[in-house]
């Protein structure tokens, strides 16, 4: 009998999805979105977080910028089912067209260390620097995700203290604000 357990993830494939294809799985997306948060992800959401707030946020948050063409959204498939996400904000005033907000890089907690985010993200700063965005911005509290965008190469610009509320207690968390500068200056 084959352990299904130690079987590896196979590599995934990165789409961005179009406004059909958002709607299509936004059901899907809305579960990631809700697996993240119920273990504790600071993503914008605290806890009791229900599955109608996930689809919610999908629904009335991304797809009107998505559908506008001033959200990319990107989704990792793994055998044809999304098991990651990442967005990327594209709207910016006329003084910074050449900067786009990293955004709810959420990957499935059953597919997490088998390399998603770090395509996903691959897949953002080779769209960002194709439109022009060659300075990337994002701002996270989480320990795995610090490791993984500076793995990446991102710089911690500074810390805000009690930036956000934990999803679990009424404390206020501390966030880290990261930016990567794909010319160099
Ligand atoms: C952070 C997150 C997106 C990482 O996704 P992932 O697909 O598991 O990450 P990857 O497998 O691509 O890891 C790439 C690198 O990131 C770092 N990393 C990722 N998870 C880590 C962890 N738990 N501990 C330490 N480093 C980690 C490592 O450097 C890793 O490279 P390695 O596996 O070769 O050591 C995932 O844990 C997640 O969805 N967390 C909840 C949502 C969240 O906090 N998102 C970030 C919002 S800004």
């Amino acid at each position: 009998m084959i352990d299904l357990a130690i079987m590896p993830t196979p590599a995934p494939a990165i789409v961005a999805l179009d406004p059909d294809a958002l709607g299509r799985n936004l059901e899907r997306l809305a579960e990631i979105l809700h697996a993240c948060v119920q273990e504790g992800a600071s993503v914008g959401f605290v806890l009791p977080f229900t599955i109608e707030e996930a689809r919610a946020y999908w629904r009335e948050k991304v797809a009107p910028p998505h559908a506008a063409g001033t959200r990319l959204v990107l989704a990792a498939t793994v055998d044809g089912a999304v098991a990651g996400t990442a967005q990327l904000d594209l709207d910016a005033m006329p003084s910074k067209r050449h900067h786009a907000e990293v955004s709810k890089v959420l990957v499935d907690p059953r597919f997490r260390r088998a390399g998603l985010a770090r395509a996903l993200m691959a897949e953002i700063e080779r769209r960002a620097a194709a439109a022009g965005r060659w300075l990337l911005t994002l701002d996270t509290a989480g320990d795995e995700a610090f490791a993984l965008y500076r793995s990446l190469g991102y710089r911690l610009a500074g810390t805000i203290p009690h930036y956000a509320r934990d999803a679990f207690e009424a404390r206020w968390a501390a966030t880290r604000i990261m930016y990567k500068d794909s010319m160099g200056y």
